[in-house]
Order: structure tokens, then sequence, then C-alpha cells
């Protein structure tokens, strides 16, 4: 047993507390460490180790270089043809010798390649500035690294936050936000759902004909990537005022679940990045809401990152978890946890799908019996 506080007067080390410690002491010492990387596999394993750590402590310089060369549209421009660093240096209004830094920094991290004296554009830039959604978040998170930027005060939750107020329903019942509240979130949304939609769909199947509502479906853009697999599908988004997009082919319901019941007559229900906006007892509501409107044998979508499945990753425990707590209401929650919930909604068949990129979503269905 562990008998280990300060006021026992004498502590008893516990056998397994004994290799823990011989263990952490054999990996802070300098001299195993020498003898490490004499050895051959061991001293690869150790390199991977320790590149690993200057990751982790150089993160946010990376995050930096990459927000300048998207914020400034540097990237973009090399889409076209190939910049040398003096007209890099003119573009940005740089020195040279701080443009070739950046250059150097944003070769190191695999956004352009130096050839002949011109920057191009590698795999990677070409992807970051193709795929919808992404450079618009690489701007956004410069709200959540000012919330970070003290990340004591932070994690004791005295400050209030900026991201709450990027998300201004996360206090209200969000029937009395102004247009331009509702506008800057719904269009970062709509941008970063295409992914969002793709993964979700190909991990359901749905009825060819059926009546589908996405609840908190913005814009529209994910029932509008359903209808090009399933044309035959009615579909309806209900939301906010203010969010649904003017001229849209699906139909708008304005509403808000946190004051309304949700409209019935639907055969399926989606719920995309919805419930790690809000706390357990607004989604415990909204999920009653969501089987009361079904009929019987009706089904239930829910599709979001998530909370490592197995073990704590980085995608969900560490950026999804910190974005939605600095939205001060949100959480993200397991697979098992979102599921937990929605069976205590009376749901049943509740299959957790295998996600291929968790970083993007999870999907999980669940039926009304
Ligand atoms: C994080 S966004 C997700 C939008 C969309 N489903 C997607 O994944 O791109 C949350 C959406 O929920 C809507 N929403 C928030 N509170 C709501 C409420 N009380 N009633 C209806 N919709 C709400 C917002 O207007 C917004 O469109």
């Amino acid at each position: 047993m562990v008998i280990d506080s300060p006021e026992s007067g004498f502590s008893k080390v516990p056998k397994s507390h004994f290799w823990m410690r011989a263990k952490n002491n054999l990996f802070k010492n300098q001299k195993f460490h020498r003898i490490i990387g004499k050895i051959p596999i061991l001293s690869g394993v150790a390199k991977r180790e320790g590149e690993d750590i200057f990751a982790l402590m150089s993160g946010f310089v990376s995050t930096q270089v990459l927000f300048v060369w998207i914020q400034t549209g540097a990237l973009q421009k090399l889409d076209r043809k190939p910049y040398t660093a003096v007209m890099l240096s003119s573009f940005w209004g740089f020195d040279l010798e701080r443009t070739e830094i950046l250059c150097r920094a944003g070769e190191a991290i695999g956004l352009v390649k130096e050839n002949k004296g011109s920057y191009r554009l590698t795999r990677k830039g070409a992807v970051i500035i193709g795929l919808p959604g992404v450079v618009d978040l690489i701007e956004h998170h410069k709200i959540l690294y000012r919330d970070l930027l003290n990340p004591l005060d932070f994690f004791r939750g005295v400050e209030e936050t900026h991201l709450s107020k990027f998300w201004p329903y996360v206090f209200s019942g969000g029937m009395d936000l102004s247009p331009n509240e509702v506008e800057q979130y719904s269009n970062l949304m709509s941008e970063s759902q295409y992914m969002v939609a793709a993964d979700t769909l190909n991990s359901v199947n749905i009825p060819p004909t059926c009546r589908f509502l996405d609840v908190g479906g913005g814009k529209g853009t994910f029932v509008g990537e359903l209808s090009k697999i399933y044309p035959k599908v009615d579909a309806a988004v209900f939301d906010l005022p203010g969010s649904h997009s003017e001229n849209a082919a699906h139909t708008c319901i304005i509403g808000s679940f946190k004051e309304d019941e949700l409209p019935k007559g639907y055969d399926v229900i989606s719920l995309v990045r919805i419930l790690y906006d809000h706390r357990d007892k607004t989604i415990e509501s909204l999920l009653a809401k969501a089987h009361r409107a079904l009929g019987s044998g009706g089904r239930l979508i829910v599709s979001e990152p998530m909370l490592g499945p197995d073990r704590p990753s980085i995608s969900g425990d560490v950026y999804f978890a910190i974005y939605t707590l600095a939205m001060r209401t949100g959480k993200t929650r397991s697979p098992n946890q979102v599921s937990d919930l929605i069976k205590a909604a009376g749901f049943v068949d509740i299959k957790i799908h295998k996600s291929r990129r968790p970083f993007i979503t999870t999907v999980i269905e669940a039926r009304k019996s």
C-alpha cells in the first residue's frame, strides 16, 4: 500500500514505485544516454525521441511560420509560379535577411522547396491551400492562441475567453444573435465542412429516398454533399436565424434546439459538429428532442471529432479538447461517452464507426426502436 502523506511521518514506497523511480532515474541519466548513443538500434530510437521532444518544444514557432506564409498569401502566390527570396522580400515587405530566414523555415516545415534559387510549393503546401477550410482554420487559430497566452490562468478557468465570443450561441438560446455574429462562424464552418461530410457519408448508408434533417446544419454544405450522392433524399436544415444560406436547394427551418422542439416527420436526423459545442445538460435535452421527433425506426447520425477512443490522441485530447474548453461551454467527448448519452436518450443499435481520419470526424449511428 502507498503510505506517502506528510502527516504519517514516514512513507513506505510500494514495489511498483521503486521500479518506476529506477526507470525514471535511468532515463534522466546522461551517462546512460551516452552509452545508448553508441548502440546501433537504440541510438536511432533515442534520436527519434529527442526529435519528438524538440518538436513539442518548438511547435508554436512552426505554427507561426505557417501563419505568416498563409496570412500574407505568399503560399497561395507560389501556386502560379516560383518566387526567389528577393521577389518574396518585396512581396512581404520584409528585409532580405528576414525573408531568407522565413523561406528556410518554410522549407523546413515542408511548405516550400528551394530549387535553383527559387521557391516552389511542395505537395503539402499545395494540399494546405487546396483543401477547403484549412487556410481559414489556420487564420482562425489566432483567437485560440490569444486565449492560451497565459496557459495557467486558462486551465484555472479564471479568464474570459475570446473564443467564446467567436461562438456567440454558446451562452444563449441563439434566437437573438446579430447577422454579423452568425456570418463569421457560419462561413468558417461551411468551408471546413466538405471533409467532414465526405468522411461521414463514407461511413453511413442513407436510404435513397427518405426525409433527412440536419440539425445545426448552417449554410447546408452537409446536405448539399448528401444530395450529390442521394439526389432523391428530401433534405432540410434546422438552424438559428441568419445561419441559413439564401437560395438554398434544401428546406430551411429556423429555430433553436435549446428553446424549441425539433420538427417531426423525418426519417434521419444528423448532428454534425454540434454536441461538442455544448455542456452535457444541453445535449441530453437535444438528444431527447431528436428521439421524440423521430418515428419508430428513425435514425440518428452524430459526426464530430472525439477524444482518442483507446488512449489520448493529439487531435482529440490536445487540440479539440482544449479548443472546446476555450469555448467555455464546449466539451470533446470520447466515442463511448457520446454513445452513453445517445443510449440514455432512448436510442438503440448504437454503432461507432471506425474513423479513417479521427482529426476530421468520428461517426456514430443509432436507431429509435
Ligand atoms: C459548430 S457549427 C456546425 C455547423 C455544421 N453542422 C458543420 O459541421 O459545419 C454549430 C452549428 O449549430 C448551430 N446552432 C448553435 N446553437 C443552436 C441552437 N440553439 N439551435 C439551432 N442551431 C444551433 C449554429 O448556428 C451552427 O450552424
